[in-house]
């Protein structure tokens, strides 16, 4: 039963671009003059309607959540979303689920950046494919930055359209929401406080355990700095999760010739298990995550770790109290060796106000026994 589920849905995934070809309810402002079908591909395509019926009477949260409120948007155009490899949390948001998915096949997309957005953060990721095209800046830059730290990046890379601010300059001085380019990059080559673990420290420690450094993860890593550094100084590669909050943070990576990853914090890591030398979580991991959460990104992070790797965790803040009773021991139980852990009270207004600490550390993932 299993297997044959599979099957299915791989049957129907593979030929689900056919299936919104010869769709006819789908609603576009020159609809193109009707072709024949040959009977072969009709046939194909009442088999595909039949399977999907079937798959969509097994689906109850589908069927129930997403059939009704909507019914504006033309179901085949949701239907992807329903059979894709998407999570199971699109259907649990059908209105934005629906406003994502009203679109014009074939022509350029809607310009909804701020609606993808807050559906991957509910947990809406991936999202579901599209047939449209994507837009992009209309002057693309003719020009890349030579290095990772430039003076600055070229404005013609984002589309701005969004934002407040119309140019980097413009966010670097109005730094709404922490948008640097080299945010942290002191802490990151001095040692200045407890909680500061400098990068020619770091190599030192990999090195003398004989645990070469080549390639990473920086969780929630802004404007890439951490990769940023990493490349320049040391040549390792490393990957940047990213969110585009309130700023282009996405393009800023990818203008700083570092790949930005655009994905929440509970989304699986696209990388294959055992392939990472290094994940680092910034500042982004901390205790406004959900617990569940956190627990199913360390052991992600585990996951990707090859025995000997290193996580670094850089400045997570928490409540003293629970940082004793249920962060220290959550981190404990993935039996990893303590190179540093450092605790310092966070003395900013709010960390006075809550009781907060900071915790830096950097744990190395033993090499398993088998
Ligand atoms: C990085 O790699 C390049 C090309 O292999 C080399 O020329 C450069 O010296 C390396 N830089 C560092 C810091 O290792
Ligand atoms: C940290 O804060 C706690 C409670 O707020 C206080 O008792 C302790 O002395 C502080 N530690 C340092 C090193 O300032």
């Amino acid at each position: 039963m299993g297997l044959n589920f599979v099957l299915l849905l791989v049957m129907v995934a593979t030929n689900i671009l056919s299936l919104y070809h010869l769709s006819s309810t789908v609603q576009s402002p020159n609809p193109p003059p009707p072709v024949p079908v040959p009977d072969h591909l009709l046939r194909q395509l009442n088999t595909i309607r039949a399977t999907i019926n079937h798959l969509t009477r097994h689906n109850p949260s589908s069927s129930s959540t997403t059939a009704e409120p909507s019914s504006a948007v033309p179901r085949d155009l949701i239907l992807h979303s329903q059979i894709g490899p998407i999570a199971s949390s699109c259907h649990n948001h059908p209105d934005l689920l629906h406003r994502y998915m009203n679109y014009t096949p074939f022509s350029t997309c809607p310009y909804d950046p701020d609606l993808q957005e807050t559906l991957i953060l509910n947990g809406c990721h991936p999202l579901p494919r599209r047939r449209c095209f994507s837009r992009t800046p209309s002057k693309p830059p003719s020009s890349l930055p030579l290095t990772h730290f430039p003076t600055s990046l070229p404005d013609s890379g984002v589309i701005w359209n969004k934002y407040s601010c119309k140019s980097f300059a413009c966010l670097s001085q109005n730094n709404p929401t922490g948008f640097d380019l080299n945010a942290q990059r002191s802490s990151l080559q001095k040692y200045t406080s407890e909680l500061d673990l400098p990068l020619t420290q770091f190599m030192q420690l990999a090195k003398s355990a004989n645990s070469p450094i080549r390639l990473g993860i920086d969780i929630g890593g802004g404007t890439g700095t951490f990769a940023a550094l990493m490349k320049k100084s040391y040549n390792v590669t490393m990957l940047t999760t990213t969110m585009n909050v309130n700023a282009p943070y996405n393009e800023a990576v990818a203008l700083r010739g570092l790949v930005p990853l655009h994905v929440p914090l509970q989304q699986r890591f696209p990388v294959f298990d055992g392939t990472m030398d290094l994940v680092r979580c910034g500042r982004a991991v901390n205790r406004w995550i959900p617990l569940s959460v956190m627990e199913f990104m360390f052991y992600d992070v585990d996951r990707v770790l090859r025995g000997g790797g290193y996580l670094w965790v850089d400045r997570f803040f928490s409540k003293a109290v629970d940082l004793e009773k249920i962060y220290g021991p959550l981190i404990g139980k993935l039996g990893y060796k303590k190179v540093k852990w450092a605790v310092a009270n966070k003395t900013d207004p709010s960390g006075l106000k809550h009781g907060e600490v900071y915790l830096s550390a950097l744990l190395q993932k033993p090499v398993s026994k088998s």
